[in-house]
């Protein structure tokens, strides 16, 4: 299983949150990232997640993102991600699972369960679903809980091998999955920044950006597990 963070998609030209220059450096999450943010202010709430989208848009996966697809040759791979671009899903990965959203998704502000594909960039006030209610980014905010969390700790729970790649691990409670992995389970982090993963065991660290990290990563897997 990959548990991946904003840093998977830096560099395909996404901006990750908490480094100099990223995005909570430039906007308050308060403001824009939180149920009461959309009850005060929807549109601007609406206008910081239709730039995100246009630029998803605009982007595509990178070599981390391919060789992560590369890597369904050889394991059974299950992709968790923090990430609410479509990046892996593009560059050919079967199994993802979402923990924070889609943001190329709306949802009804009323239903929970009535989610759409949203054409193109923009998601406008006044847009609604089928029972007239509000459509909001289909994104899990601060504050919100993460209905995926159980089905992604039993996937954790089964790994045989656990990598995490651009994440700081500094929100829960995806950054807790590490700690579910099993007892014999490999862990494994790339990061180019010295990340500390919340468990009390050996983790092998990568300490390069992904696209490198996730090539380095397959061929130390392929020698370990005599593929
Ligand atoms: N390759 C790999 N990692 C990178 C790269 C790169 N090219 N560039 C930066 N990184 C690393 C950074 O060193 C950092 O450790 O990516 C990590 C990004 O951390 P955060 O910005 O905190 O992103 P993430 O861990 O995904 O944040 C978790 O916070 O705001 C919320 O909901 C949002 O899902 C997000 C969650």
């Amino acid at each position: 299983m990959v548990l991946t963070g904003a840093g998977m998609s830096a560099e395909s030209g996404l901006r990750t949150f908490r480094e100099m220059g990223g995005l909570w450096e430039e906007y308050d999450v308060t403001e824009v990232a939180t149920p009461e943010a959309w009850e005060r202010d929807p549109e601007l709430v609406q206008r910081f997640y239709n730039e995100r989208r246009k630029q998803l848009l605009e982007s595509e996966p990178n070599k981390g993102h391919r060789g992560l697809a590369g890597l369904e040759k050889y394991f059974d791979v299950q992709i968790i991600t923090q990430n609410v671009d479509d990046l892996h899903e593009r560059a050919g990965n079967s199994k993802v699972l979402h923990l924070h959203g889609e943001l190329r998704k709306a949802r009804s502000s009323a239903d929970p369960n009535l989610v759409y594909e949203i054409e193109g960039w923009e998601l406008k006030m006044g847009d609604s679903c089928e029972k007239g209610s509000q459509l909001r980014p289909h994104v899990v905010w601060f504050g919100e809980p993460v209905p995926a969390m159980v089905e992604a700790a039993q996937i954790a729970s089964e790994a045989d091998i656990f990598v995490v790649v651009g994440s700081s691990l500094n929100v829960y409670p995806a950054a807790g999955l590490i700690g579910y992995a099993p007892q014999n389970a490999s862990l494994w982090l790339i990061d180019p920044e010295n990340v500390m993963a919340p468990v009390n065991r050996h983790v092998e660290i990568i300490q390069e950006k992904a696209g490198k990290g996730v090539e380095l990563l397959t061929r130390r897997l392929l020698d370990k597990y005599g593929k």
